[in-house]
C-alpha cells in the first residue's frame, strides 16, 4: 500500500514530507484544518512534484470528520501525525487549547487506526523532550527531564499515549521521530516557513533582520557556559528531516520495525551557537546582519545536540545539506514573500 496520510501536510514540516513522499512514489492526502498554514501550499507542492496531492480541510480533533476521511480514502498504509499546535510561549499563555488539540488529534487517530486497519502511525516529536541534558550529545536511551512547557509536556504525553496503546494490543506500529532544530526551504523555494506574526523562532527572524522587516535581532544572552557564551542547538535542514519521514514509512511497510514503537532522534549531531548561524548566515548571502546581545530568553536550554549514531545506522539516514546552504535557502524563500 503506497498511500499516506499525512495530517498538518500543509504546514512547514508537512509540505516538505508531501513533496518527498509523492517524490519517493507515494500517494499522498493530506488532512489540514489550515489553522497554521494557507491553502495554497497545495498549488506550490503540485509545482514541484508535478501531483496535487488530495486535500481534506478536516480538523483532526472531530473524530466524525476524521472517519469520513478514512472511509472516502481506503488503504492508507500509514499515518504521518505532524498536526499539533508548536508554539512554546503561547502553550503557557493557552495550556488548554494545546491540550486539547495535540492530544486528542492523537487520540482519535489512535482510535480510527485499527478500525480503519492502518497498521503503521509516524509521530513528530520534539527534542524538547529531553530538556537540559546532564550528558551531552543526547541518545535516545537519554532520559527524559520535566517538561517547561505545556506545549513540551503534550509531546512527552503523546509519547507515552502512543507507547500504552501499542503495549495495551492496538495493531499499530510507532515510530516517534524527535527533531533537533528544524531550518531551511526548499531549494525551488516555492514552500518554506511561514510565521505569523513576529517570529518566534531564531532563523525566521533572523532572514526577516536580513531583509529589513525587523531593525535588527536580539540575541538572548552571551553568558552562557559555551565556547562563545550564546545558546547552541542542532539545527536540521528541513528536507534532510522530510526524507527521514520516507525512510521511516518504508521501514515500518516493510516490517523492518525491531521494535513495536521506535525512537529516533533526528538532528546533524552538531551543535551550532547563535553566533556561529549569524556568522555563517552572513558568509553564505553576503548580507550584513545587525544585531544586539540581549538579556536571557526565560525558559531557553544552554545546549543541545544530538547524538544520530541510532538514527545513521538502524533507519539508514543522515543530515546532508551544510549549515551555509541550509540557510541560504532560508533566505532565498524570504526573499519570495517580499
Ligand atoms: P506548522 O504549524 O507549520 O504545521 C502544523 C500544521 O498542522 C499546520 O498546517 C496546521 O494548520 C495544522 N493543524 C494544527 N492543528 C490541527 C488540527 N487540529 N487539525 C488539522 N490540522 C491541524 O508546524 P511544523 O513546524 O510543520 O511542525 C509540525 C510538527 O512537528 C508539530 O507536531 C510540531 O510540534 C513538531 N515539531 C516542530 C518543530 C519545529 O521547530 N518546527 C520542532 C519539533 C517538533
Ligand atoms: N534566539 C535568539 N534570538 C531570537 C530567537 C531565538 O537569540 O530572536 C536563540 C534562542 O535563545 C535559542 C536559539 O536561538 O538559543 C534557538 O531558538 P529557537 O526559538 O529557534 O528554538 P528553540 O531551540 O528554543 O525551540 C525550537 C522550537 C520548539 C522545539 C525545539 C526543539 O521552537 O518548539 O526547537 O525542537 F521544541
Amino acid at each position: 500500500m503506497k498511500k499516506i496520510l499525512v495530517t498538518g501536510g500543509t504546514g512547514y514540516i508537512g509540505s516538505h514530507t508531501v513533496v518527498e513522499a509523492q517524490q519517493a512514489g507515494y500517494e499522498v492526502v493530506i488532512v489540514d484544518n489550515l489553522c497554521n498554514s494557507q491553502v495554497g501550499v497545495i498549488e506550490r507542492i503540485q509545482q514541484i512534484t508535478g501531483i496535487r496531492p488530495a486535500f481534506e480541510q478536516v480538523d483532526c480533533t472531530d473524530m466524525a470528520a476524521m472517519e469520513e476521511v478514512f472511509k472516502k480514502h481506503p488503504q492508507i498504509g500509514a499515518v504521518i501525525h505532524f498536526a499539533a499546535f508548536k508554539a512554546v510561549g503561547e502553550s503557557v499563555q493557552k495550556p488548554l487549547q494545546y491540550y486539547h488539540n495535540n492530544l486528542r488529534s492523537l487520540w482519535v487517530l489512535l482510535t480510527l487506526l485499527p478500525k480503519y486497519e492502518v497498521g503503521n502511525l509516524v509521530f513528530s516529536s520534539s527534542c524538547t523532550v529531553y530538556g537540559q541534558p546532564d550528558h551531552l550529545p543526547v541518545t535516545e536511551q537519554t532520559p527524559r527531564k520535566p517538561a517547561e512547557s505545556p506545549y513540551g509536556n503534550t509531546k512527552q504525553i503523546c509519547e507515552d499515549i502512543i507507547t500504552d496503546a501499542v503495549r495495551a494490543g492496538i495493531p499499530v506500529q510507532g515510530i516517534l521521530l524527535r527533531y533537533f532544530n528544524p531550518i531551511g526551504s526548499h531549494p525551488s523555494a516555492k514552500i518554506g516557513e511561514l510565521p505569523i506574526g513576529t517570529p518566534q523562532n531564531l532563523v525566521p527572524f533572523v532572514t526577516q533582520t536580513a531583509a529589513g522587516i525587523r531593525p535588527q535581532l536580539r540575541i538572548f544572552g552571551n553568558d552562557y557556559n559555551t565556547p562563545d557564551g550564546s545558546c547552541i542547538r542542532d539545527y536540521i535542514n528541513v528536507v534532510d528531516l522530510a526524507k527521514a519521514h520516507i525512510v521511516a514509512v518504508d521501514r515500518m511497510l516493510k516490517k523492518q520495525c525491531k521494535k513495536p514503537v521506535e525512537v529516533f532522534n533526528l538532528g546533524t549531531g552538531k551543535g551550532v551557537s547563535v553566533l556561529e548561524i549569524v556568522r555563517t548566515f552572513e558568509r553564505a548571502t553576503g548580507v550584513k546582519l545587525p544585531y544586539e546581545i540581549v538579556e536571557r530568553r526565560a525558559g531557553d536550554i544552554e545546549q543541545i545536540w544530538a547524538d544520530t549514531t541510532f538514527a545513521n545506522t538502524e533507519l539508514g539516514w543522515q543530515a546532508h545539506e551544510t549549515l551555509e546552504d541550509t540557510l541560504s535557502s532560508a533566505w532565498k524563500w524570504q526573499q519570495t514573500l517580499q
